[in-house]
């Protein structure tokens, strides 16, 4: 049975009836737009394309009008397209608006709601959901400026793919900034427009094909203390966990998130219950039973100190350091997964930093899971900024008679697929 689909199987109608407005502007990747109008076009879009001027400084309209079979918009004072269709309508008249690549020029103009050409119009006039795959120098995307302004546009509602690893066209450097590839940015495309599906009535929940199933995910670290002051902890940030709590709440899941001391703001939609440690976790996933999937993502310390002690810990001049005597936590994933209320689908997931597959695969069977997410969180795993505790994550999907490598992604969009997989195998 295949696992799931690598971007390149997305089905061929897949975008059947949608409308892409395309904003192409000015980086050495726009002549990746072209093999991504390609990409959308033969899964079924309309790709209606914008250039700016700096995009036709790489590529021309000719050749992208040429590719989408549609006329391309460059002008925002043209008075032949303002009568035509007008900036508002080019706006609006889409289903998604699409920037790939998009610089950092254009990210600042957004972030700050400067129109200052026909690109920057739109995007402040748009209604529309917004999807970005920047393109930069590595030193750019990681300057505090732009680091701020992807905050702001994130927090404005605009999603991001990528950008990824890779080495410059232009300058060789390497780094982060290289756009994604144009088939993961169509699989962004399809989960974007996935998510912005009409909903069900007011207090209904959203409908989707998850609707009327039960999920408990488990997110972030535990904290074990040593005494009132102290504790033992782990680098998760959380944001995996999260990113799948809330994707399987979009495909219409009732979630309950239970969460270890995280910094993350709570996923829409989803109930969060907060814990600190592994017992407190363990308790609240079995309160929350029965359920139909249980994704187990904290990062759960192994052990715990055998007796936190009442009081701050003192050092004394000349004595040793104290001995922690560390006793072993409940393992949740493997209470879950042969519990007498086992949810039908158990996922858990497997952080590595050797021989990543193979021990992903023993802990399926030992743990009871129908699927093991193996990541390798070693130093030298090449994801950027490092599996955890960072954005970007690179796993293998192990099944009992399957296994799949995705390519690196964001953490939102492994999200994505996984709720997909569970989705279809829930059927
Ligand atoms: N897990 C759990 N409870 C624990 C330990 C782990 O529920 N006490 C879950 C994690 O949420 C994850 C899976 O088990 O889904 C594997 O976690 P991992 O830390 O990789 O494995 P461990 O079982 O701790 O094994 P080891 O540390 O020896 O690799």
């Amino acid at each position: 049975m295949p696992v799931s689909q690598s971007p390149s199987e997305t089905s061929p109608d897949s975008l059947s009836g949608t409308r892409v407005l395309l904003i192409i502007s000015g980086g050495i990747a726009a002549y990746k737009s072209l093999d991504l109008i390609r990409r959308l076009r033969a899964r079924g879009a309309r790709v209606r394309p914008v250039m700016t001027a700096g995009a036709q400084a790489f590529v021309t309209p000719l050749a992208v009008g040429a590719l989408a079979a549609d006329k391309v918009f460059t002008e925002l004072f043209s008075r032949e397209d303002e009568q035509d269709v007008g900036h508002i309508r080019l706006a609006r008249d889409c289903d998604l608006v699409l920037v790939a690549p998009a610089t950092a020029n254009i990210m600042a103009k957004m972030a700050q709601g400067l129109t200052d050409d026909l690109a920057s119009t739109i995007l402040l006039a748009t209604d529309r959901p917004v999807l970005l795959a920047p393109a930069m120098n590595p030193k750019m995307w990681s300057h505090p400026a732009t680091r701020r302004n992807r905050e702001t546009l994130a927090g404005d509602g605009i999603g991001f793919v990528g950008p990824g690893l890779g080495e410059m066209a232009e300058s060789g450097e390497r780094g982060e900034g290289r756009m994604a590839e144009p088939l993961e940015i169509v699989a962004a495309v399809e989960a974007r427009l996935a998510k912005t599906q009409p909903t069900s009535l007011p207090g209904s929940g959203p409908t989707g094909p998850l609707s009327g199933r039960r999920a408990i995910v488990t997110s972030g670290p535990t904290h074990e203390p040593i005494d009132p002051v102290r504790y033992i902890a782990n680098r998760s940030s959380g944001r995996q966990g999260h990113a799948i709590a809330a994707a399987l709440a979009r495909l219409g899941a009732e979630v309950t998130l239970v969460s270890g001391p995280v910094t993350l703001a709570d996923p829409k939609g989803v109930t969060v219950v907060r814990v600190q440690t592994a017992v407190e976790m363990r308790d609240a996933v079995l309160a929350a039973l029965p359920a139909d999937i249980a994704v187990m993502v904290a990062a759960v310390a192994d052990w715990r100190v055998a007796d936190v002690a009442g009081g701050k810990i003192k050092k004394a001049p000349g004595e040793d350091p104290p001995p922690l005597q560390l006793t072993e936590n409940p393992d949740i994933l493997k209470t879950v997964g042969h519990h007498a209320q086992r949810p039908r689908l158990v996922v858990g997931f497997a952080a590595e930093t050797d021989d990543t597959v193979d021990n992903g695969r023993l802990k399926l069977a030992r743990k009871g899971a129908d699927f093991i997410v193996a990541n390798d969180v070693s130093a030298g795993s090449g994801v950027a900024g490092g599996v955890m505790g960072g954005t970007r994550n690179r796993v293998t999907v192990i099944g009992r008679d399957s296994e799949e490598s995705w390519p690196e992604l964001d953490k939102g969009m492994v999200a994505e697929r996984l709720a997909a997989l569970i989705a279809a195998r829930l059927g």
